[in-house]
């Protein structure tokens, strides 16, 4: 493994590389149910990818190694507890191989913004290196190693829009037309998941609810939520717009309600935090808003960069070798 910053080279390219690119996701709902005996919770997740992409190449090499470029790749571990080696690692135990590849990572996704950047990155990395490798895996076999390395990692691999049961990796695919215009206020600064669930046990604990599978029903998807997205119809979903996590982020990050209420003023639809945070999603009506919403954001200082992205985008694709 190395901590260099070395784009694949056009050399890398003709010997076979695999470039696969991948999208964010935002969480329409967020449906939190109890801590389960395992620790994790069941959850009435509806994904929606979004246009913002990392891409990750995989090219032939001597053993394991991790290099990435972009947007805060300072805070991305370059060994082999990235997400990324994980899912190359995992396919070629699948398979009986020896994991010999360059991952080399372009960043643009925000890192640990609750926009799903690390899962992408496993599920781009595992297309790639099933295709560097000329595997030809089953897309079930995929799905089932995704799984395996994360609860959001499957999602990424399909795109769209889809329905996460279970901790989130039981996924059902949603009808879903659009676009819905959006746009992303990165936090200088990532959260923690597990902190952020953490917190929302806490909550829950201190207001008397209780915490558990025994005390909270096993959360569903809102039908009008879906019809939303069905019918492609912004106003719709920003009526149905939920995440139950957004109460824990807000109480370990108070900052994030300013920048909410920025770009709700600025025309926004809708502002939810994103899954665990701590990137704000706003729902514009057009594009055109979005736009005005992004400069707001901006020049808000509630915020270190605003992104304006359109939903839905596919989910991992391979662009070439
Ligand atoms: O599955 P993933 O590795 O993304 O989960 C990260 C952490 O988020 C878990 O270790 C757990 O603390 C929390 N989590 C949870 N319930 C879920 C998904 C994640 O408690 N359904």
């Amino acid at each position: 493994m190395t901590a260099a910053a070395t784009p694949v080279s056009d050399a890398g390219r003709a010997s076979g590389a695999v470039t696969v690119r991948v999208p964010a996701k935002v969480n329409v709902q967020l449906a939190v149910g109890g801590r389960r005996p395992d620790g994790f919770h069941d959850l009435a997740n509806v994904f929606l990818a979004v246009g913002l992409y990392d891409e990750v190449t995989a090219a032939p090499a001597d053993g394991l190694r991790i290099t990435a470029e972009g947007r805060d790749t300072e805070n991305i571990p370059l060994d082999a507890t990235n997400l990324a080696a994980r899912a190359a690692a995992a396919l070629a135990a699948r398979h009986g191989i020896a994991p010999d590849v360059h991952l080399h990572i372009v960043k643009d996704i925000p890192v640990a913004g609750g926009m799903a950047g690390g899962s992408a990155d496993a599920a781009a990395a595992l297309l790639a290196c099933d295709a560097l490798w000329g595997l030809d895996t089953p897309r079930d076999a995929l799905l089932e190693i995704c799984a395996e390395l994360g609860s959001d990692v499957p999602f990424s691999l399909v795109g769209g829009a889809a329905l996460g049961e279970g901790r989130g990796e039981l996924l059902t695919p949603l009808e879903v037309s659009g676009p819905f215009h959006w746009v992303f206020a990165v936090a200088d600064g990532g959260l923690s998941t597990p902190a952020v669930y953490r917190e929302c046990d806490r909550l829950r604990q201190e207001s008397g609810t209780g915490d558990t599978i025994d005390d909270i029903p096993v959360p569903a998807a809102d039908p009008a939520l879906l019809a939303a997205l069905r019918t492609g119809d912004p106003h719709a979903l920003a009526a149905a717009l939920g995440n139950d996590l957004q109460a824990a982020a807000l109480s370990l990050r108070p900052a994030l309600a300013a920048t909410l209420r920025t770009g709700t003023d600025a025309g926004a639809l809708a502002a939810l935090v994103s899954g665990s945070g701590p990137t704000c999603a706003f729902l514009a009506p057009d594009a055109d808003t979005a736009a005005k919403i992004a400069t707001t954001l901006t020049e808000s200082a509630t915020c270190l960069a605003a992104r304006p992205a359109t939903a839905p985008a596919p989910g991992a694709t391979v662009l070439g070798r």
